[in-house]
């Protein structure tokens, strides 16, 4: 269930991400993504902030959804273009490179959801907070986010495991990518403190793992 520290390496290898992400998780990517596709509602306008391959996003349009999509990777942000080419997506999809501090560029009050799988764990709390700042700001009033991500479990004996799991995971992870993610001490309090409702937050895997739906309250 810790498999999730992986996705740094696997990163850098767009073509074979969601197989391998897939894989490495026991099929759980693949249900987190499921989960929070049905959370938008159909025909919607929709960001996704780190989009990775687009798997997201297509799961997204296949409900009608037209989906504007940004990453930090360049060679994520090429595949997706290769991915509307061949997809024939260009009417549905579009893709930026583009960090999250890139966020203030949005149109204000624009879409109905920001939608966003296992980026705010690769984020640091400052990135976080602007992430939510401006998803809140390019919500119509009444739009929805939904988020999901890892997190840190509630119970201290489930935290003693996950600390225990992840050590060599990101050992190791670290000395391939120089990079490392971290679980979320408390996801649902920052989004409540961005403004906005929170609507639910399911826990799954062993408590480490959060789906967040919130609502912009209208102004
Ligand atoms: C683990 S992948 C998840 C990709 C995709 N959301 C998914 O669930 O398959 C994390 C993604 O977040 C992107 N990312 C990391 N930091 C970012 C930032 N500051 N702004 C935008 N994207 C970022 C990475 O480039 C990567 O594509």
């Amino acid at each position: 269930m810790f498999s999730y520290v992986f996705m740094k390496i696997l990163e850098g290898r767009p073509r074979s991400y969601d197989r391998r992400m897939d894989k490495a998780s026991r099929g759980r990517v693949g249900e987190i993504k499921a989960s929070v596709v049905k959370e938008v509602p159909q025909d919607a306008a929709v960001l996704e902030i780190g989009c990775g391959t687009g798997e997201l996003a297509a799961m997204l349009i296949g409900r009608g959804a037209v989906v504007d999509a940004f990453d930090a990777s360049p060679a994520m942000v090429e595949f997706v273009r290769e991915r509307i080419a061949e997809e024939g997506l260009d009417t549905r999809l579009t893709v930026r490179h583009m960090g999250v501090d890139g966020m203030d560029s949005l149109p204000s009050s624009h879409y109905d959801a920001v939608v966003s799988t296992l980026v705010f764990s690769e984020l640091t709390a400052d990135e976080r907070g602007y992430a939510l700042k401006y998803a809140a700001r390019v919500l119509k009033p009444g739009g929805q986010l939904v988020i999901a991500d890892e997190v840190v479990p509630r119970k201290a004996a489930a935290r003693i495991l996950q600390r225990a799991v992840r050590a060599p995971m990101l050992a190791a992870t670290y000395l391939v990518s120089r990079a490392s993610t971290r679980p979320i001490a408390d996801l649902a309090g920052e989004v409540a403190e961005a403004g906005f409702h929170i609507d639910k937050e399911v826990r799954s895997h062993g408590d480490a793992f959060a789906l967040v739906k919130a609502t912009l309250p209208a102004r």
